[in-house]
Order: structure tokens, then C-alpha cells, then sequence
């Protein structure tokens, strides 16, 4: 991915065909148990990269086929803001925040199974952002962590990169203006200058993406819940990928109450978080044989 600067979605698929015999060992090992200990599969089914979730889903339907077990398909999305009971009690309703590299959304969230998006992004995803900008700054990839890190010794103010209002549009985001802001600019700078620059330049772009992130969800809670943010009280849950980002975590706290960050390690994509997702669905449970009919879909549904 480093080499690409992104995830080429078939690059992506065989990849993952050829680490997932040796990470299934070495999580066996590590988990101390064998295949036979298995008693059904949690799955994610969508929203995704097709290529990559058929690789998954493949490899669950081998197993079920082996065992004869069941399958939970999972939704990605969900199993993000679900992720967040592992290590908090959380009550429903309440209002999430998906940030990850493949979606940014604003969803209300009643139970494990019934969500709806209040809000969600016209292009690019935050993380996306972050990666197309860490590319364009030329600091690796994926780059969220590292503008994280090379911010925290920035001035979040040197650079004005453009925060995208579309204050006739509640809810809606866009992050497309930001990146090609940073490329006009990056353009007119000499190699020495971005280098320089390079904290400052990460600090006053991630700012741009947390005032926005920030502004929208004022948004959501007072145009499209019509609530009084001081009186707002539903819990506010953040998961995906960006809600590691420290300064979103920081600003977000500061600006709303009851505010709950998944913990770091269950924010970026990971296992765990499937498979207590699954836990918390046991109704969605499809039996052997017919999970062998289970197939993936690349965009998200919502349910009712
Ligand atoms: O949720 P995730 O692991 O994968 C998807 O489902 O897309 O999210 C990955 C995204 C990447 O874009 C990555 O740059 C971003 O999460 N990310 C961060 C941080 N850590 C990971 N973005 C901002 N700050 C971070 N500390
Ligand atoms: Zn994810």
C-alpha cells in the first residue's frame, strides 16, 4: 500500500488472500485454540471493497463448510460504533460518528441493528483525506497517524485551508476542496519549504478535517435533532479508523458532552470488533447450510 500510496482494491484482495493462512495460525496459537473449538463464524458481509470481502467470506464459508457451522454476517459499520461496549457502557439511542478511510457518516443509532444515517459525506472520507494528503506531503501511507503525530508540533493555524460550511446542507460533508487546496499549495513550495513546513502544514490541514467533523455534528444535533447542544445529553459514540486522530478525540470532548471515543486499539479495522459485534446479533445467525449462500454487497443498507 506504502508503494501505491492508497489501496488498489485488487492489489488488495490478493493480499489478503495470501496473509490470511498465517494470521489464522498465529491467532490460533495465540488465542490457545484449535479449528474444533469453533462454534460459529462472524463475518463482515458490507459495506467494503468487494475483492477484499469475498476473500473474508470465502474464507468463512470454508469453514463453515468444514464444520458445518453457522455465519453472522457482520456490517463493517456498525461493528465500528458497536465496537465501543468493550469497554464502555454505552446506552442507546445514540449519536455516532463512523469516521474510517471508506466512509464518514453521522448515524443514530437505536439499537445494534437499527441505525440511521442523519448525515454523511458527498466525496472523499476523513480518512481518505488524511491518506490523499499525507500523499501530496509525501509522509507515507496510510498517513492519518502520521499527520497525527507530525502535528502535535505544529502551529494548527499557519496554513488557512478552506473548511467546506455547506451550511445549506446540514449534515453533508466534503473534503475534496480541502485536499486540492493542498495541493495548490504544496505546488507552489519548494522541497525544502514543505519539509520545513511539514508540522505545520500537517496541523493546519488535520484542522480543517476536526472543524469539520466538529461543526457537522453541531449540525446534525441542532438542524436535524433540533436539539439545544448545552441540553444535548444523548451519548456521542466515535469508531473508525480517524477516531484514533488525537486532536478530534481532544476537540470533540471539549465541544460536546457525553462524548465516548472507541479505545485506539479497537479503532482501526480488527477483529475483536467483528466478532463482538457478532455477539450482540445472535439473530442474525444464518444456518448451515444456507450461510453458504451468503454473499457480500460493497455499499452500505440501512435497517429499519
Ligand atoms: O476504520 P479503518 O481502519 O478502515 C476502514 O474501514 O476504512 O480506517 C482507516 C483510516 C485510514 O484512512 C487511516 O489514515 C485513518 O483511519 N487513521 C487515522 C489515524 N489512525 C488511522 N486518521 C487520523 N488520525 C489517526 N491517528
Ligand atoms: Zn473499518
Amino acid at each position: 500500500m506504502e508503494k501505491w500510496g492508497g489501496v488498489v482494491p485488487e492489489l488488495a484482495a490478493r493480499s489478503h488472500v495470501k496473509a490470511i493462512p498465517p494470521l489464522l495460525q498465529v491467532s490460533f496459537e495465540e488465542a490457545k485454540i484449535t479449528p474444533d473449538d469453533i462454534t460459529e463464524i462472524a463475518v463482515t458481509t458490507h459495506p467494503g471493497l468487494v475483492g477484499s470481502l469475498l476473500t473474508g467470506i470465502n474464507l468463512a464459508k470454508t469453514f463453515a463448510l468444514m464444520k458445518e457451522l453457522p455465519i453472522i454476517p457482520v456490517n463493517h459499520l456498525f461493528a465500528h460504533l458497536e465496537a465501543i461496549h468493550l469497554t464502555e457502557k454505552v446506552s442507546y439511542p445514540y449519536l455516532g460518528l463512523l469516521v474510517s478511510g471508506g466512509h464518514t457518516a453521522f448515524m443514530l443509532v437505536k439499537s445494534s441493528v437499527d441505525m440511521e444515517i442523519l448525515g454523511s459525506t458527498l466525496d472523499d472520507a476523513a480518512g481518505e483525506a488524511f491518506d490523499k494528503g499525507g500523499k501530496l506531503l509525501g509522509v507515507g501511507y496510510p498517513a492519518g497517524k502520521i499527520i497525527d503525530d507530525l502535528a502535535k508540533n505544529g502551529d494548527r493555524k499557519k496554513f488557512d485551508f478552506p473548511v467546506s460550511y455547506m451550511r445549506d446542507r446540514p449534515g453533508k460533508m466534503s473534503f475534496s476542496g480541502l485536499k486540492t487546496s493542498l495541493r495548490v499549495r504544496v505546488e507552489k513550495m519548494s522541497a525544502d519549504d514543505i519539509k520545513n513546513e511539514l508540522s505545520n502544514l500537517c496541523a493546519s490541514y488535520q484542522e480543517v478535517i476536526v472543524e469539520t467533523l466538529k461543526i457537522k455534528c453541531e449540525e446534525v444535533i441542532t438542524k436535524i435533532l433540533n436539539e439545544d447542544i448545552r441540553k444535548f445529553e444523548m451519548p456521542i459514540v466515535i469508531g473508525g479508523g480517524v477516531a484514533c486522530n488525537s486532536r478530534l478525540r481532544e476537540v470533540m470532548k471539549a465541544r460536546f458532552k457525553n462524548v465516548f471515543v472507541v479505545k485506539p486499539i479497537y479503532c482501526t479495522d480488527n477483529a475483536a470488533m467483528i466478532a463482538h459485534y457478532a455477539a450482540l446479533v445472535p439473530e442474525e445467525k444464518v444456518n448451515f447450510p444456507e450461510c453458504l449462500s451468503l454473499d457480500v454487497k460493497s455499499r452500505f443498507v440501512e435497517k429499519k
